[in-house]
């Protein structure tokens, strides 16, 4: 049974009000995305809906290392070389949502494909990459 939506808990919380509601809005945009994607909604929708998802990752990485970048974050580079990485990933879903695939039957695997790519890639840096400067930002304030 695939997962239909991700629910937002506390192990993703930064503690910076700002990128929490950033995180928080990603996640409910991405829920929307699946409940469209699990529904009739025809192909052609369904790759601009997920270009929207696409741009607000790209506008929340630019915000977060704006951040991290405007403190002095010790590990910038290595956390804006993780962002780029997670933002090509993200982009080549967008042109498998734009191309042609969706409407050929391939719309399952593709969803199935992109909600590993929210929850392992996506949640994961948030766990993984985004908390442990929380600690550096709460020094600061
Ligand atoms: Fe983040
Ligand atoms: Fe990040």
């Amino acid at each position: 049974m695939m997962l239909t939506r991700v629910d937002w808990s506390n192990d993703l919380k930064v503690g910076v009000p700002l990128l929490d509601a950033e995180h928080l809005g990603l996640v409910e945009l991405f829920n929307d995305f699946i409940a469209s994607a699990l529904s009739d909604t025809d192909g052609l929708h369904l790759g601009t809906h997920f270009k929207d998802v696409v741009s607000a990752v790209r506008d929340h990485f630019a915000s977060e290392e704006n951040m991290l970048d405007r403190h002095n974050y010790p590990r910038f580079a290595a956390h804006k070389a993780h962002h780029h990485r997670l933002l090509a990933q993200a982009e080549t879903l967008q042109a498998d949502w734009q191309s042609a695939a969706p409407t050929m039957g391939g719309r399952d695997s593709l969803l199935a494909r992109t909600i590993d790519y929210f929850t392992d890639r996506l949640l994961h840096h948030i766990r993984e990459a985004d908390r442990p400067y929380r600690p550096f930002l709460m020094r600061l304030a």
